[in-house]
């Protein structure tokens, strides 16, 4: 049985970063003989570009049909100035709405050998390992209606919505719930039901959810609160559930305890397991071309993806393991270089995973 998975570069340093994930999972499939059969395609900047489109219907359709998609990162100045929907961005929601890639899973994890990596100090992050289950196809990145107009007074208001059913909100609970199951077994729903009547609904169908999961201890928290205790004490979360835009946010902010955002992978599932997997850092059109962006976050995209929507624990264990122990040979990117480690290039950390596998 072959299997498809889908390579969307995307913009900035995204092409480089997906070609060395490329070549670990050329690598795997060999030494494992997973039967994986590999496509790419076009989207965000490099899309329109060429078609015009951030999410030509060609890569829509290739998204669709692919078992798993690994996907770099979208956007930067040049196509900063397009109207909204023309975006880089919308190739990436249009991906997400598109598939229903309703649930992101976003791991922290502190390498102990980045402890001194981390803006924090070595105790308050050391043994770090929180899952962000962030909402992706709903909350106010999609709620109607949405758009600048004008007011009668002749002045301009821009309006986004933020809302929430019931069905999408008990959906992305059971994910976290299942996850907090298999880690934990600890919860924390952060929310702003003190102000948003959208979260109060989010607060009840938890709650209402946690009787069906009756080993796992569920908190609540609001929004503000959480971003603080993310610095201040993060190691009293497990799993973490939020809506999309405030999930977005902490995910960077608890992406940074870890000491770089170059380090952290994330997966985007459907109801099926079909899913996505992409680096959490953006497309950091800065440093692009250069040879210097840490390709450890897409890497480790490429093992969960093996791991959720493919099931080959074996060969994402594997991948894991070969991270770990560059990370041991004090192989450093320059994000994460600390004293007397070596700091490489791209493209020779993802020689020291292949070698390492
Ligand atoms: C992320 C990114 C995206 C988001 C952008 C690029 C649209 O920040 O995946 O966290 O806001 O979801
Ligand atoms: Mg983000």
């Amino acid at each position: 049985m072959s299997r498809t998975v889908l390579m969307l570069p995307g913009d900035g340093i995204g092409p480089e970063i997906v070609s060395e994930a490329e070549k670990v999972l050329h690598k795997v499939n060999d030494q494992f003989s997973l039967g994986l059969r590999f496509e790419s395609g076009l989207v965000g900047g490099a899309a329109i570009d060429e078609t015009d489109s951030p999410l030509p219907d060609e890569t829509l359709e290739k998204a669709t049909r692919a078992d798993a998609i690994l996907l770099g990162a979208v956007g930067g100045p040049k196509w900063d100035s397009l109207p909204m929907a023309k975006r880089p961005e919308k190739g990436l929601l249009g991906l997400r709405s598109n598939l229903e890639l309703f649930a992101n899973l976003r791991p922290a994890i502190l390498y102990p050998q980045l402890a001194s990596a981390s803006s924090l100090k070595p105790e308050v992050v050391s043994g770090l390992d929180i899952m962000i289950v962030r909402e992706l196809t709903g909350g106010i990145y999609f709620g109607q209606p949405r758009g600048v107009r004008e007011l009668e007074s002749g002045e301009r208001q821009g309006y986004n919505t933020y809302a929430y059913t019931e069905s999408e909100i008990r959906r992305i609970g059971r994910v976290a719930f299942e996850a907090a199951q298999q880690r934990g077994k600890k919860l924390c729903s952060v929310d702003k039901a003190n102000v948003l009547e959208v979260t109060v609904l989010w607060r009840e169908i938890m709650n209402d959810l946690c009787r069906e999961y009756p080993d796992v201890e569920l908190s609540h928290m609001y929004v503000d609160n959480a971003a603080m205790q993310l610095v201040r004490a993060p190691k009293q979360f497990d799993v973490i559930v939020t809506g999309n835009m405030f999930g977005d946010i902490l995910s960077d902010e608890a992406a940074m305890l870890t000491g770089s955002i170059g380090m952290l992978p994330s997966a985007s599932l459907n109801s099926e397991k079909q899913g996505m997997y992409e680096p959490c850092h953006g497309s950091a059109p800065d440093i692009a071309g250069q040879g210097i962006a840490n390709p450890l976050a897409t890497i480790l995209s490429a093992a969960m993806m093996l791991r959720y929507s493919l099931n080959e624990e074996k060969a994402a264990e594997a991948i894991e393991a070969a991270v770990s122990n560059v990370l041991d040979q004090g192989l450093r990117t320059a994000d994460i270089m600390s004293e007397g480690a070596k700091k490489v290039s791209t493209r020779e950390m993802g020689e020291a995973v292949l070698a390492a596998l």
